[in-house]
């Protein structure tokens, strides 16, 4: 199979070309590097760098490929500055994917697996099911939404096949330890937690200890970024043979506190951590419930909580030294 990994130098886009080379694959990248990097390219991947939004950028690669699956992971990711600046992440996201779609329609290839996010269900709280009502309440989960259902409607009308996933909290590294969530990416709990344990922050701060949970600090479900990556190139082999389209939570049916994660890495070395505010928009407890992927793709998540951690530790103690 001739996969087409677009943002394949970003950090989830990197994973999975790892395991899609694993499984004996073709691949071919498409990245601006506006968020990726070329040390997280893998060297068996042939890369193009260009931007989706630009036609003759996305035609080039096109023209010169032959392609199976499109994958794609080109977006802008960081929900406050989505909040600042939503045209950006309206123009990046959504005309970013139409045309991408359009390009596809042009050279008629009809397969697409789309990177989505939990931020499409918003405030919603408890399992979240794909058959939910959807109600992002930012603008980075409004333009995933939007991609979505644009990815719908041209399935609709034009023969297209897709797998659209909805990840949850994604973390950890590649077990070669070559590619990681890098550097300057840091937002999310596990590698901020992290940067505690080895001098690159003073403490972890808790938003918030008095929710309805047995710890009062919030529920999350972890899902390692292997297994996640992994999920893509079933997807891929779930499309090239004729299954038909289909929108997927990936992760991992269960949830761990705030503190549950903060203790997992206190394991590894002393973490100070700190009790703040809540903050707004923060449900209780947000968890995947994963039964279709694991159904329809015989999806199993190999990874769990501590695995997690301590990937994410092994990778960022070497990128810091
Ligand atoms: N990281 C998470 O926890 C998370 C959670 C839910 C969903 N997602 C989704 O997963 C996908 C990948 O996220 P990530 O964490 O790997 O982000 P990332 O920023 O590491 O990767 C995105 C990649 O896309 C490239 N890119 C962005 N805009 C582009 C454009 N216009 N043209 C060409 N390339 C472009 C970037 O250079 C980068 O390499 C995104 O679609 C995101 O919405 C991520």
């Amino acid at each position: 199979m001739r996969v087409l990994v677009v943002g394949g130098a970003g950090y989830i886009g990197s994973h999975t070309v790892y395991e899609l080379i694993k499984d004996g694959q073709e691949v071919i990248i498409l990245d601006n590097l506006s968020s990726g990097y070329m040390e997280l390219v893998h060297p068996k991947a042939k890369f193009y760098q260009g931007d989706i939004r630009v036609k003759s950028d996305v035609e080039a690669v096109f023209k010169q490929e032959k392609i199976d699956v499109v994958m794609h992971f080109a977006a802008k990711i960081v929900v406050p500055e989505s909040v600042k600046e939503p045209l950006e992440y309206y123009y990046n996201n959504v005309e970013g994917v139409r045309v991408l779609l359009e390009t596809m329609k042009d050279f008629n290839v009809k397969k697409l697996v789309f990177s989505s996010t939990a931020a499409v269900y918003g405030e919603a709280s408890g399992v979240c099911q794909e058959d939910m009502v959807t109600k992002p309440i930012n603008p980075y989960g409004e333009t995933k939404l939007a991609c979505e259902k644009m990815i719908q409607w041209v399935a609709n009308a034009h023969d297209f096949n897709y797998v659209i996933f909805r990840y949850f909290n994604v973390a950890g590294a590649d077990a070669s330890l070559k590619i990681g969530l890098m550097k300057d990416q840091l937002t999310h709990l596990i590698p901020v937690a992290i940067q505690g344990i080895i001098g690159l922050r003073d403490h972890l701060t808790i938003y918030g200890n008095d929710y309805p949970t047995k710890d009062g600090t919030c529920i999350r479900d972890y899902i390692h970024v292997s297994d996640l990556a992994y999920a893509h190139v079933l997807g891929a082999h779930y499309l090239k043979n004729g299954g038909k389209s289909e929108t997927m939570n990936l992760g991992s049916n269960s949830g761990y506190t705030v503190l549950e994660v903060a203790e997992a890495v206190n394991k590894i070395a002393p973490l100070k951590v700190v009790i703040g505010g809540r903050r707004d928009g923060d449900p209780a407890e947000l968890i995947a419930s994963n039964d279709r992927a694991k159904k329809i793709l015989k999806w199993i998540p190999k990874y769990n909580l501590e695995d997690i951690v301590r990937s994410d530790y092994n990778y960022r103690k070497k990128i810091s030294t």
